[in-house]
């Protein structure tokens, strides 16, 4: 149950071509669709009701409003046209619409303000306006649009279209996602219906048609990934187990030919992951450390490895949390759920690059065989751990993952995790941590967030912070206190990744709403698709 995104290309049209407008306007509007989205700019508006200078009747407005019988001057006159950047007004098809051979049912009109054509428009006041498009389209009787965005649909603008078009998919699968509907076994409400908007459609014409079907088919793969990312984020803590999870990433291998290997206690046992056992073993249910690999690039080429924090259910274990919102810690395997969603948005976009994912994944519970603050256990790379609290279990998982992860000779190591809530003190809901003292992952990360306006920001790893982890008893301590419990976290994982290039991402913050709109946000599946999209 998700929306399916497509193309339409009307060759020769060009909005911005005075002279092509015409008959550009008419060949899209004679295109059968319940919603025709069209944007316009101040000058459009201007052009319209021929003030400030401006020659009256000239412009998309203008030339629009004579093939829509005057439809565009009376909500004019009415003032329901804004020049505000992302207002809308929504036209519903007249009987004199048909006698200009228009065959839209309705024609959702989006101001892009100041925003037009300009080259500085930022990303993020275009989807300002793409958000407010989509609002229209989700939630009521419409089933399909086709979209239409001044920008989109010239040569000369295609560098900005890919970024655009993807981000527009991306919020219109955010719009439409229903966790209730998706599958029968996720209906846990009496009463859940499906979003009525099923198809969007976006309109090119043949200067960069290619371009346009790429960045809507890279759109699509994102959104899948993203949707199952918050399906696995939503689904309660006594179905999605660690078991589950080993499932749900066996269930890719059928499905887009993944591979994908799942080890069980005994093997993990064998492996000597002394760290990450100490926090399975006070659950009933078993742990499993997932596996899975994207090969589409050359055989000996060294793969991007992501590794994703898998707690089904964070108790704190005997350092046991308080009560209120415990329910949230369902969400502490959503780096988990982020790393299979992007392997799942890889393989769909038959992405050519050697990709592999991976996840420890069990339970974080309370009982007489959990391990006690106090206890020492040995990692898999050799250090001693003292284990302090409990509740800091998300590195002693991550840091047996990341010693294993060495095998692979990955070109790089980016693991995300729901690590610390001192996160969400320092950067609240909007940015992810990021921690890396590699300059060139650290700006490919930043640059890939803002492109998908999934955002991180830098903090600190600096080696004063590692003072605060000493052990008198072990070769490292698992907590360094309540001062920069972000930066001695991702100092502590820092000390498993000696070998190879690595990003540490917090995503406390970032990996779920709470509230009224509880939910799994799907991040940071964007940003790690754009990464691995922009990869050479
Ligand atoms: N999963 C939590 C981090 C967390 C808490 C994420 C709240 C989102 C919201 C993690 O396992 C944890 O409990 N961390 C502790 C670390 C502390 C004991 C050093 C924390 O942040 O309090
Ligand atoms: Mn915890
Ligand atoms: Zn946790």
């Amino acid at each position: 149950m998700t929306i399916q995104f497509s193309t339409k290309i009307f060759p020769q049209a060009d909005l911005q071509s005075p002279k092509l407008l015409k008959s550009s306007l008419k060949s899209i509007l004679a295109y059968s669709t319940d919603c025709l989205v069209l944007a316009y700019s101040k000058a459009d508006l201007e052009g319209l009701i021929g003030n400030k200078g401006a020659k009256a009747k000239t412009g998309l407005l203008a030339e629009l409003d004579l093939l829509l019988g005057g439809a565009v001057a009376r909500v004019s006159h009415l003032g329901d046209l804004d020049v505000k950047q992302g207002s809308s007004c929504l036209l519903r098809a007249e009987s004199s619409w048909a006698d200009n051979g228009v065959k839209a049912k309705r024609v959702l009109l989006l101001s892009m303000g100041d925003l037009h054509l300009s080259k500085e428009r930022s990303l993020s006041a275009f989807s300002t306006v793409a958000r407010a498009g989509l609002k229209n389209l989700t939630g009521g009787s419409i089933e399909n649009a086709l979209w239409y965005v001044p920008g989109f649909a010239t040569a000369n603008q295609s560098e900005f279209m890919t970024e655009e078009v993807r981000l527009t998919i991306q919020y219109a699968g955010d719009q439409a996602y229903r966790f209730g509907v998706r599958q029968p076994a996720m209906k846990f409400k009496a009463k859940e219906k499906a979003d009525t908007f099923k198809h969007l459609t976006f309109a090119g014409n043949s200067h960069f048609d290619k371009e346009l079907k790429l960045a809507v088919e890279q759109g699509n793969a994102m959104v899948e990934g993203m949707n199952l990312a918050k399906d696995l984020g939503n689904l309660p803590p006594n179905i999605c187990t660690p078991t589950y999870l080993g499932k749900t990433a066996q269930g890719l291998v059928k499905k887009v030919g993944l591979k994908v290997e799942v080890l069980g206690l005994k093997q993990i046992e064998a492996l000597g992951m002394g760290s990450f056992l100490s926090v399975a073993k006070g659950s009933d249910t078993p742990p499993q450390f997932i596996v899975m690999r994207h090969q589409g690039g050359k055989a000996g080429e060294a793969p991007i490895v992501l590794v994703g924090k898998g707690i089904t259910f964070d108790t704190g274990g005997i350092s046991l949390k308080p009560g209120e919102a415990m329910d949230e810690m369902k969400y502490d395997m959503c780096g988990a759920a982020s790393v299979i969603g992007t392997m799942y948005s890889a393989a769909l976009m038959k992405l050519k690059k050697n990709v592999i994912g991976v996840v420890p994944t069990c339970e974080n519970m309370p009982s007489g065989r959990a391990t006690r603050p106090g206890d020492i256990v040995k990692s898999m790379s050799g250090q001693t751990i003292e284990v302090l609290n409990t509740d800091a279990e998300g590195r002693l998982i991550l840091c047996d993952a990341l010693t294993y992860v060495e095998r692979f000779k990955p070109k790089a190591v980016i693991d995300v995790a729901t690590l610390t809530g001192a996160c969400i003190i320092a950067l609240g809901h909007v940015h992810s941590g990021l921690f890396s003292d590699d300059e060139q992952l650290v700006a490919e990360l930043t640059k890939a967030g803002r492109a998908s306006l999934d955002t991180v920001w830098r903090l600190p790893l600096d080696t004063a912070y590692h003072e605060q982890l000493k052990s008198n008893f072990a070769d490292v301590a698992n907590i360094g206190g309540r001062p920069a419990g972000s930066v001695t976290a991702a100092c502590f994982l820092s000390r498993f990744t000696e070998k190879y290039k690595w990003a540490h991402l917090d995503i406390a913050g970032t990996a779920w709403k709470s509230g009224a709109a509880k939910g799994s946000t799907g991040r940071p599946v964007p940003l790690l698709v754009n990464f691995l999209l922009e990869q050479k």
